[in-house]
């Protein structure tokens, strides 16, 4: 590897990524459809229900797939997002200062995910299993379901969608566009960044890389 790159995201979980992307927004937009009544037409010949279904399979099996090769690494990035400290309500405090004026002093040093993209990865794994739940039943459950409580599954699925729509466009703008987050996009995309950027974006856990290398 180039001395000068550290790898922050291994290939499996850079394809599981993008898998979920194509699926997540193919979800979003044939969800779109159902959801504003304006839209209602595009869903008229089911077309794009039959999509959802499609999309939904990959959006379930993409990370069960990823389970398997992995466990142990799966379990390992599961208890980070569910792991908050003391830190976190310092890199809270601190990021209206970082993000809109750029001042760094008062960010305490962060592991590999910073706390907003742990907040991020929090938010994917409880309302992909929100969606997961919903969706399922309303898939195969309709039928033997009371009207009230199909209501109750499409209020919990729509409250899914808003979030986690609303947080994958700041996901889009912090890891594409945000200034400070210059070797965002190559991490997700070869995979590696920068020493230099390692260091400074994610301190603590730059420093356990470099303990361990040494040792
Ligand atoms: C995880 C797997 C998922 C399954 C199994 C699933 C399944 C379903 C089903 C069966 C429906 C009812 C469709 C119909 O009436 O024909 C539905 C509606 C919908 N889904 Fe999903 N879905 C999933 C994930 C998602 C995701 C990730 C999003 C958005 C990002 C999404 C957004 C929507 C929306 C907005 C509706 C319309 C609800 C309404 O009528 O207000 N779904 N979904
Ligand atoms: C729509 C296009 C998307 C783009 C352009 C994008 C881009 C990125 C980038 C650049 C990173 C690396 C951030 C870093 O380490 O500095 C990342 C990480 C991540 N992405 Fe995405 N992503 C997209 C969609 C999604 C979707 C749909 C999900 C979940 C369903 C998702 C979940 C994650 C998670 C959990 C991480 C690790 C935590 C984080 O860095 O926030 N992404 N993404």
């Amino acid at each position: 590897m180039n001395q000068d790159k550290v790898e922050k995201y291994r290939a499996p979980i850079r394809i599981l990524h993008w898998v979920h992307t194509v699926a997540f927004v193919t979800l979003f937009f044939t969800g779109l459809v159902l959801f504003v009544p304006q839209l209602g037409f595009l869903a008229q010949d089911s077309w794009t229900r039959v999509i959802h279904r499609i999309a939904a399979v990959v959006f379930i099996i993409a990370p069960l797939i990823y389970l398997t090769l992995d466990f142990k690494g799966a379990v390992r990035g599961v208890k980070m997002a569910f792991t908050w400290s003391g830190e976190d309500l310092g890199w809270l405090k601190a990021a209206p200062g970082y993000y809109f004026f750029g001042n760094e002093k008062g960010m305490p040093p962060q592991g590999s995910l910073n706390t907003g993209q742990k907040l991020w990865w929090f938010i994917v794994i409880v309302f992909g299993v929100v969606f997961a739940i919903t969706g399922l039943l309303l898939w195969f459950g309709r039928a033997a379901l009371s009207a009230q409580a199909v209501l109750w599954l499409i209020f919990w699925h729509d409250v899914a969608f808003i979030v986690s729509g609303a947080m994958l466009l700041l996901h889009v703008y912090l890891g594409v566009l945000h200034p400070m987050m210059t070797e965002s996009w190559s991490a997700m995309a070869s995979g590696k960044i920068s020493r230099e950027y390692a260091r400074t974006h994610h301190g603590k856990w730059y420093a356990e890389i470099s303990k361990s290398r040494e040792s």
